[in-house]
């Protein structure tokens, strides 16, 4: 069993990466923005209050994404490991990430920070902004995004590296050298 997190600010790579690794590795890709982005697509109750934190570029409360990770992770219990896309984002996420796999005895192997320039994330996004038609990619949003990604999912790193699972990689560059530089870990296991 193979268990990731894919981790580093809005616009590194996480979601391009991970498609790659979970047709490799033959992973489970469980993405928080993906999943509430469904919810959102749905008009669910739940979508609705999550786009009024998603569309100003803050992130949604710890308890509401706690919640719809530990179902996703429970239907999975039996695969051969997952890819966590975008999860945890806050210390308060990752210890409790961290109690919940323990009760499952399960474990995370690695903790992937992409590491990309600001001034590329920024590009990249706009780029993106021109076709996705999501709510959270334009400049003001982008930046906000930035902003929170620092103040509150940077010190997650810290969590990690205090636990000798953070791996950084260098995110610059063509999507396939990104790729190899990721294989190069996972294949270390
Ligand atoms: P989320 O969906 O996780 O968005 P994000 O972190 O802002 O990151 P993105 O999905 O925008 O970028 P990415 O790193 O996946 O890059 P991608 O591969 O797409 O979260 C959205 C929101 O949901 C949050 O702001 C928050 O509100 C909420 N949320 C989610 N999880 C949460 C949680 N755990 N707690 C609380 N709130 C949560 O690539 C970006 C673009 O660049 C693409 O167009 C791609 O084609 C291109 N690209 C990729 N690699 C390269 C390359 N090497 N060279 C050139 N272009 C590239
Ligand atoms: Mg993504």
């Amino acid at each position: 069993m193979l268990n990731v997190i894919i981790c580093g600010a809005p616009g590194c790579g996480k979601g391009t990466q991970s498609a790659m690794i979970v047709e490799r590795y033959n992973l489970k890709h469980l993405s928080t923005g993906d999943l509430l982005r469904h919810e959102i697509e749905s008009n669910s109750e739940l979508g609705k209050e999550a786009d009024s934190y998603i569309s100003k570029g803050n992130l949604v409360p710890d308890s509401m994404i706690i919640d719809i990770l530990t179902q996703a992770i429970d239907a999975d219990a039996n695969g051969n490991g997952i890819i966590l896309d975008g999860f945890p984002r806050t210390v308060a996420q990752a210890e409790a990430l961290e109690n919940m796999l323990a009760g499952r005895n399960k474990q995370i192997d690695f903790f992937l920070s992409i590491e990309v320039e600001k001034r590329e994330l920024i590009s990249r996004l706009l780029k993106r902004g021109e076709t996705s038609g999501r709510s959270d990619d334009n400049l003001e949003t982008i930046k906000k995004r930035l902003d929170v990604y620092e103040s509150k999912t940077a010190p997650v790193n810290m969590f990690y590296q205090n636990t000798g699972k953070l791996k950084k990689i260098n995110g610059m560059g063509t999507i396939d050298e990104i790729f190899a530089r990721i294989g190069a870990v996972l294949d270390s296991k």
